[in-house]
């Protein structure tokens, strides 16, 4: 592949104009100047069963690398009704996002090495971009499993009811799991995240805190991370852009906009994007939690759907002054990658995998339910302003979605650095 004329946002902060050449899914060069008749001839010499290359001229439009969203319930296997692997991917697809991590809380719950291994089996060959896995802590206590699994992101451990069957309670029990995971990710609201800080402290790991929501919760976070801990906040773009107006709007929004944590108020909004702003809070990761609108309707049922819109609503924040180009770029796609040690993933640079997103700015969508490609077939941001369009993204070299249309299911699992 050889892309020419990519606007790039370099490590300084400086925008560039830059060509970049992709052998076997890597970059293998980025320069001011790739000819085509020499990245043929460089090309040819490493890939002797070449029988095309693509050609993408961005003519100065923003090529950042793919979004990697730590934090996605795909719902396969167990709750399909609501989004399958390959729907889901087309979703993330669209949206930008090339690697994704998904959450153990399906039927089964990713708890046991046999659980993880039949979802292996279940993702392989239907995903559209890369993904991974975190594997679930069980109030049973699963910690001979949580030390037997390979691969996997880290420990998921829900501190407070949500979807699913999986708050662990026992101090005990929450012990055994701390200690003998790496790093853990836990849904914490409230005083439960000062409880989450706890339990890393005394256990020598470290914490992932999920959808970070209150200002108060930002506050513990930085305590944390002033005693020098290794813990590390993610926000959503529900709990950045949306707040309790948004929600009590009408009948319609009050059973729509409805998850856990909760939508917060303004003063929340401003703390998290300072937050996201001030490298307090590290990344944003969607929480992408499909439930039909039938179900949503019908009774009080957590989540929202997220994949397909937190990037072109993040530029939105670009677009406002809330958060700089390069910051974006940092919060969702390099910060996720390192902090879970993904390799090859999140930034564009040669060696690393060719996962890119071409982005229009000055293409404004209004979001409609009728483009929704997620199985659940709505969206929080219906009748919002996008800040810019994803026009094509690319996975280890190969389109996997360009100007509405999907291209190869080559998602794959990635690897995590030890
Ligand atoms: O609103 C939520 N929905 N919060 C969670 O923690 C889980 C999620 C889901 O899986 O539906
Ligand atoms: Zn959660
Ligand atoms: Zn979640």
């Amino acid at each position: 592949m050889l892309i020419k004329n990519a606007r790039l946002v370099l490590d300084n902060g400086d925008e560039a104009l830059r060509d970049i050449l992709v052998s076997e899914g890597k970059i293998t060069e980025i320069s001011e100047e790739i000819g085509i008749e020499g990245a043929i001839r460089k090309i040819f010499q490493n890939e002797s069963h070449l029988v095309k290359m693509d050609y993408l001229d961005l003519e100065g439009r923003y090529l950042i690398p793919g979004v990697v969203d730590a934090h996605v319930h795909m719902r396969d296997p167990g709750l399909t009704h609501k989004e399958t692997v390959t729907t889901g991917s087309m979703s993330c697809a669209k949206g930008g996002i090339t690697t994704f991590i998904d959450m153990p809380n399906t039927i089964p719950a990713t708890v046991t090495e046999e659980a993880l291994e039949d979802k292996r089996g279940i993702f392989k060959g239907k995903s559209y971009v890369d993904y991974g896995f975190h594997f679930g802590g069980s109030g049973d206590n699963n910690s001979q499993e949580i030390m037997k699994v390979k691969n996997t992101a880290s420990t998921k451990v829900f501190l407070n009811i949500s979807t699913g069957k999986m708050m662990v309670e026992k101090d005990e029990t929450l012990d055994d799991i701390f200690s003998s995971s790496k790093i853990v990710s836990v849904h914490a609201e409230e005083e439960m995240v000062g409880k989450a800080i706890s339990l890393t402290k005394k256990n020598g790991n470290e914490l992932y805190l999920c959808h970070l929501s209150l200002k108060e919760e930002v506050e513990e976070l930085k305590r944390a991370k002033s005693e020098g801990m290794k813990v590390y906040g993610e926000v959503t773009p529900h709990h950045l852009f949306l707040n309790t107006d948004n929600r009590d709007e009408n009948e319609e929004s009050k059973k729509l906009l409805i998850m856990k944590p909760e939508l917060k108020s303004n003063r929340d909004n401003e703390s998290l994007w300072e937050a996201l702003r001030n490298g307090t809070i590290d990344t944003v990761g969607t929480d992408h939690a499909p439930h039909l609108l039938s179900e949503k309707r019908e009774k009080t049922t957590f989540g929202i759907p997220g994949v397909e819109h937190s990037l072109e609503m993040m530029l939105n924040g670009v677009k406002d002054g809330k958060i700089s180009m390069k910051r974006l770029i940092e919060v969702m796609s390099e910060n996720p990658a390192k902090i879970f040690n993904i390799k090859n993933k999140g930034r564009i640079e040669v060696g690393y995998d060719a996962d890119f997103v071409e982005l229009n700015l000055d293409l404004e969508r209004v979001i409609k339910r009728e483009d929704v490609v997620s199985k659940c077939g709505w969206s929080p941001y219906e009748g919002m302003k996008t800040g810019g369009t994803v026009l094509t993204t690319v996975v280890r070299g190969e389109i996997v979605y360009k100007n509405g249309n999907f291209k190869n299911k080559i998602g794959r699992e990635v690897e995590f650095n030890g």
